[in-house]
C-alpha cells in the first residue's frame, strides 16, 4: 500500500519549516516531525514567534502544531521511526577548496545522510528537498548504503525539489504550479515515487504531479532558477539601454509580456535580484557544466550573474554621479534591506552591495526595513562578502566603515536629515508614505533613487525631489549632473 505514517524532515529552515507545515495541515493522518541541529531555531518554531516571517505561515503552523506537526532536535528517535525522510538542509556556495565560489557545498547534506544511515533500522525513502547538483542522488546513495550497519535496510532516493518563493511560500505550497518528483526507473524506485505522490495527492491535482527520472528532477530545479534569473538580467540589461535612449523599461516589459510566448511575469526591472537561490544555483549550474567539459554552456549562464553584478554597480554609480560625484559625509536613507518584499530574509540581498558601494565612497547609510532586525543588517554589512576573497576578514579601516551605518525603526526618521532616499526593496508600505513630509526634513536638493520603480515619480518631482527611476528617461537634473 501507499500509506505513509510518519515523515521526518532534516532542516527547519525557510523550506523545511513551511513545506512540512503544509504537508501536516493537508495530511492530518501523517505525523510530521521537523528536525534541526540548531536548538534556537527549533525553540522558535515551538514558540509564538516563529523564526521566519512569511505571510500565512503562523496560521498553518498554529493549526497543525501539537496535532500532527512537531519540531524537535531528537534526530535519532524521529529519523529511526520515519518511513519518509525529507532532507532540506542548506546547500550554500562552497567557500573554500576546489570549486570555491561556484560549486555547491554538500557538507550539510552529507552530514544528514550519515545521520540517517547511523540510526536506520528499517527501510526508508530519502527525499532530496534541498537544491543539489545533478547526480547528487548517486553520491548520497553511496553514503547511505555504505554506512548502514543493517544489510536488510534499503534506501530509495527521490528528488523532490522545492519551487516556493519567499514571501509567497504558503500560497505556492498550497497551490503549486507543479510538484516534481524524480526517482529511479526500477520497480522499487517506482513504488517509492507512488508513495510520495500519494502524500501530495491529498491536496495537489493529479495532473500537477510530475514524475521523472532522478537526474531530470535535479536538473529541472537548477534550470528553472537559471531561466527565471535570466529573465531579470535580460530586462535589467535593457533598463540600461532605456536610460541611454529615452525608452521606458516598464513600457517595454509590458509590451513584450503581452506576447503569450514570453508572458508578463518576472520582467520587473530592479536594482538586481537577490535571495539565497538564484546566484548560488546558477554558479552551481556553471560548475556542473564545466565539470563535464561544457565551458561554452557554463560561460553562457555565467553572464546572468555578471549582468546582475553590473546592475547593482550601475545603481551605485548613478547615485554617486547624480549627487555631484560624491556622497562623502552625506546621509543616505536606505528604504528596504530584505531581498524582496514580505520576507525578513537578507541572503544575497542587493542592499548589501549597494550599501557597501555607498559606504566605500564615504556615505553614511541610515537603513529602514520593516522586517529585518538591525543586528542582521550589521552582520551582513560587516561580514566579508566572499571568504575566498578575504581570508583574513575585514581590515581595520574597513571595520571603521561600520560606524557609518545606522539602523532606523521608522521611515520618517530615516529620511530626516538625509540627502537621498534609495528604495531597494519593493515593500508596499513605501508607496503610501507622506513624501512631502519627508522632503521638508531632508537636505536639498533632495534625491530619490527608486531601485524598484514602485513610487509615483511625477508626484515626487512635483514635491521637489530629483528622481532617478530605473530604465526611465532621466530627470533633467541628473543629465546635467
Ligand atoms: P536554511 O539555511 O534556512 O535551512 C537549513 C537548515 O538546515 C538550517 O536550520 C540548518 O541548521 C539545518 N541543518 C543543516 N545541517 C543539518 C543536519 N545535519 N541536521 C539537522 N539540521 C541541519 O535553508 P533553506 O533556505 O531552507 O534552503 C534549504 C534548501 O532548499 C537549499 O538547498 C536551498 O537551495 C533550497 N531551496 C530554498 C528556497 C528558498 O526560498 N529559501 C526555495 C527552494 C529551494
Ligand atoms: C526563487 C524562485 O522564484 C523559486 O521558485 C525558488 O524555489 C527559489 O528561488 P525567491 O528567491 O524566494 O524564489 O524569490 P523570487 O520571487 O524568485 O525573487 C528573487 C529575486 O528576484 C528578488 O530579489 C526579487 O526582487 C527579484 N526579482 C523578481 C526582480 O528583480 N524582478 C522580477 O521581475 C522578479
Amino acid at each position: 500500500t501507499n500509506t505513509v505514517k510518519k515523515i521526518a524532515c532534516i532542516g527547519a529552515g525557510y523550506v523545511g519549516g513551511p513545506s512540512m507545515a503544509v504537508i501536516a495541515l493537508q495530511c492530518p493522518n501523517i505525523e510530521v516531525v521537523v528536525l534541526d541541529i540548531n536548538e534556537e531555531r527549533i525553540k522558535a518554531w515551538n514558540s509564538d514567534k516563529l523564526p521566519i516571517y512569511e505571510p500565512g505561515l503562523e496560521e498553518v503552523v498554529f493549526a497543525a502544531r501539537g496535532r500532527n506537526l512537531f519540531f524537535s532536535t531528537d534526530t535519532t528517535k524521529h529519523l529511526g521511526e520515519a518511513d519518509v525522510i525529507f532532507v532540506s538542509v542548506n546547500t550554500p556556495t562552497k567557500m573554500s577548496g576546489i570549486g570555491a565560489g561556484r560549486a555547491a557545498d554538500l557538507t550539510y547534506w552529507e552530514g544528514a545522510a550519515r545521520m540517517i544511515a547511523a540510526v536506520s533500522k528499517s527501510s526508508k525513502i530519502v527525499v532530496e528537498k534541498s537544491t543539489v547538483p545533478v547526480k547528487t542522488a548517486e553520491a548520497i546513495a553511496k553514503v547511505l548504503t555504505r554506512n548502514c550497519v543493517d544489510p536488510n535496510v534499503k534506501f530509495e532516493i527521490l528528488s523532490n525539489p522545492e519551487f516556493l518563493a519567499e514571501g509567497t511560500a504558503i500560497s505556492d505550497l498550497t497551490k503549486p504550479d507543479r510538484v516534481l518528483i524524480g526517482g529511479q526507473e526500477t520497480p522499487t524506485g517506482r513504488a517509492a515515487l507512488e508513495k510520495l505522490k500519494w502524500v501530495y495527492a491529498h491536496w495537489v491535482p493529479d495532473n500537477r504531479i510530475l514524475m521523472t527520472n532522478l537526474w531530470s528532477a535535479e536538473l529541472a530545479k537548477l534550470t528553472a532558477n537559471a531561466m527565471l534569473a535570466q529573465r531579470i538580467s535580460s530586462v535589467n540589461a535593457i533598463s540600461a539601454l532605456c536610460e541611454a535612449t529615452g525608452a521606458d523599461v516598464s513600457q517595454v516589459s509590458y509590451a513584450i509580456g503581452m506576447d503569450s510566448r514570453i508572458g508578463p511575469k518576472f520582467l520587473q526591472a530592479s536594482v538586481g535580484f537577490g535571495g539565497s537561490c538564484f546566484q548560488k544555483d546558477i554558479l552551481n549550474l556553471c560548475y556542473v557544466c564545466e565539470s563535464v567539459g561544457l565551458k561554452e554552456v557554463s560561460d553562457y549562464w555565467y553572464t546572468v550573474v555578471a549582468m546582475n553584478d553590473y546592475q547593482k554597480q550601475r545603481f551605485v554609480e548613478r547615485v554617486i554621479s547624480g549627487m555631484f560625484n560624491t556622497v562623502a559625509g552625506k546621509r543616505i536613507a536606505i528604504f528596504g534591506f530584505a531581498f524582496k518584499k514580505d520576507t525578513g530574509d537578507t541572503r544575497e540581498t542587493p542592499a548589501i552591495d549597494v550599501c557597501r558601494g555607498l559606504l566605500a565612497d564615504g556615505a553614511k547609510c541610515a537603513v529602514y526595513d520593516p522586517q529585518v532586525a538591525p543586528i542582521q543588517m550589521f552582520r551582513d554589512l560587516s561580514a566579508p562578502k566572499y571568504a575566498w576573497d578575504r581570508p583574513h576578514g575585514w581590515t581595520k579601516s574597513e571595520n571603521h566603515i561600520m560606524e557609518s551605518v545606522q539602523a532606523v525603526s521608522d521611515p520618517y526618521s530615516c529620511a530626516a536629515g538625509s540627502h537621498a532616499i534609495c528604495v531597494l526593496t519593493e515593500w508596499d508600505e513605501f508607496k503610501g508614505l507622506d513624501y512631502a513630509k519627508m522632503y521638508d526634513s531632508m537636505v536639498k536638493p533632495a534625491f530619490v533613487f527608486d531601485g524598484r520603480n514602485i513610487l509615483d515619480h511625477d508626484a515626487l518631482r512635483k514635491i521637489g525631489f530629483v528622481v532617478y527611476a530605473l530604465g526611465k528617461p532621466l530627470d533633467p537634473f541628473l543629465v546635467r549632473g
